[in-house]
């Protein structure tokens, strides 16, 4: 067999399976995984992995590249940046979000965003579209088109001006997806309540950043989760709450699927690493805060307890960067008020070791949980499978070695995005990806040229992303459903 590249001596770790094994790569795939492989031809090479972990590429479903915000701001990142910070930190394909804004028009959305990340991404992409206008072509025409092209996710609002759909436009979007066969992605959080309180809250003068924890509060995330589930129900199609924050939102996650509902739930590093308490720390409080905001202990665990018992299927950054300056988080400088700011924290190239520092060193998951919840669980929910999200015969070659025991000291200077800072400033973290591969091309070897990387450019490429099991309604009607079919009268959904 042919080899361009052997990883030798280093153990693999799949979503379900620890070994150690050479992994055979030959244009930009995986063509063999197996121990003593035989040597490279001639002008191939040879990385030796011992002592080292041989893991999928993590896959980072959700985060915000190059787009304009739910509150109009450009973030910091463009599709280079984001892309080389993501590989830096052992991520190898990123779903990023097309943005459609309330008078924008799907298709130029979608070319838009093809353009800019053709031109600079060096990691494969796809992308999700965030709908805030389902007008009758949308709905009709454009999702469908978009569903076609392999943008098989789309994602929705329950709050914000800019972005928010109310119920019927809820249930209109969820229609669409499951006539086509699309993941609805929800932004889950009570708008009246945050508006209602943060209104309130600004007129007494009360508009340092840790009052945003305040107006979004746990109950706001718990009764829009319920809400969305229930009209996911009446549907009976796929979704998946994003950046679950809090024990109700969890539970609320749990019961719907113990009945049997399809909700899957992702958490993200702010909630298992950060609380509401380090928002408290004056203006400088506006790094810390998203929405839904960082919450406490308890609600740390129970994202803990939700990645553990799939509650909370997969891990990712929402890595949303706006720079501490007038370009982002501080719009009107130190006037700025929390209603203002730009919501978001960066987290693309810490999302990896810091959950390989606090989950598998600590001892709260395994190895292979690591991989489900970074990767495999991304691809096989996405539709990114087989091509991506496990070391397996056939698959690309986007393989991240580990040094479980490299040891580092978070410090925004040594990051790659364009942020400035990052939330985790001193954080001790054990066990870091020394190299990277994207198809097979070796982009980083941090222990022969740290710090840098070899990657031109717009070598990424869009997957068109298809059709799992993951999106297959669950074939379970509310009873009013099952009472129409009991009179044999339809209603075309
Ligand atoms: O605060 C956050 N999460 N900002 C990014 C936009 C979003 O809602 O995901
Ligand atoms: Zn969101
Ligand atoms: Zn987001």
């Amino acid at each position: 067999m042919h080899f361009d590249l052997v990883i030798r001596g280093g153990t693999v770790v799949n979503a379900h399976e620890t070994r150690s094994a050479d992994v055979g790569i030959a244009g930009g795939r995986i063509v063999a995984v197996a121990p003593g492989l035989p040597a490279v031809a001639a002008g191939g090479r040879d990385i030796d992995a011992r002592d080292h972990l041989v893991m999928p590429g993590g896959i980072d479903s959700h985060c915000h590249i190059e787009q304009v915000s739910s509150f109009g701001i450009l973030c910091a990142d463009d599709f280079h940046s984001a892309t080389v910070s993501a590989a830096f930190g052992g991520t190898t394909t990123v779903v990023p979000f097309c943005a459609q804004h309330r008078d924008d028009h799907i298709p130029e959305v979608l070319a838009d965003y093809h353009q800019r990340a053709a031109e600079k991404a060096v990691i494969d992409y796809g992308f999700h579209l965030i709908v805030a206008n389902p007008d009758a072509q949308t709905l009709a025409t454009d999702l469908p088109a978009a569903i076609d092209s392999g943008v098989r996710s789309f994602k929705i609002f329950m709050t914000y001006d800019r972005m928010r759909l109310h119920d019927e436009q809820i249930l209109d979007v969820l229609a669409t997806a499951r006539r086509h066969g699309a993941l609805t992605l929800v932004h889950a959080e009570n708008h009246g309540i945050i508006s209602w309180l943060a209104g309130r809250m600004v007129g007494q003068g009360n508009v340092a950043p840790r009052y945003h924890a305040v107006c979004h509060t746990r109950s706001s995330e718990a009764e829009a989760i319920q809400r969305v589930i229930a009209l996911a129900e009446v549907v009976d199609t796929p979704i998946l709450i994003v950046h679950v924050s809090t024990v109700e939102g969890v539970a609320a996650i749990r019961a719907a699927r113990a009945r049997g509902v399809k909700v899957y739930g992702e958490t993200c590093p702010q909630y298992l690493f950060l609380t509401a308490e380090d928002i408290d720390r004056g203006l400088e409080g506006a790094m810390f805060c998203c929405s839904p905001p960082p919450r406490d202990a308890a609600a740390q665990q129970a994202c803990w307890d939700g990645l553990k018992d799939g509650t909370l299927a997969v891990y990712s950054s929402d890595h949303a960067p706006y720079r501490y300056d007038a370009t982002g988080k501080l719009p009107k400088g130190e006037k700025t008020t929390f209603k203002e700011m730009a919501n978001g924290v960066p987290g693309l190239e810490l999302r990896l070791p810091l959950l390989f520092t606090y989950g598998v060193g600590a001892g709260r998951i395994s190895l292979n949980e690591f991989v489900q919840l970074t990767a495999t669980r991304h691809a096989e929910i996405y539709g990114l499978a087989p091509q991506k999200g496990s070391i397996t015969v056939g698959a690309d070659a986007d393989i991240a070695i580990w040094d479980p025991n490299h040891r580092v000291t978070v410090d925004a200077a040594l990051l790659h995005d364009n942020t400035g800072y990052t939330p985790y400033t001193g954080r001790e973290l054990t066990g870091w990806p020394v190299q990277v591969l994207s198809r097979g091309e070796l982009l980083i070897d941090q222990t022969a040229q740290p710090g840098v990387i070899h990657a031109a450019r717009g070598r990424g490429r869009f997957i068109a992303r298809q059709r799992t099991d993951a999106l297959q309604p669950a074939d379970r009607q509310i009873p009013e459903m099952a009472q129409l079919q009991a009179w044999q009268t339809p209603l075309v959904i």
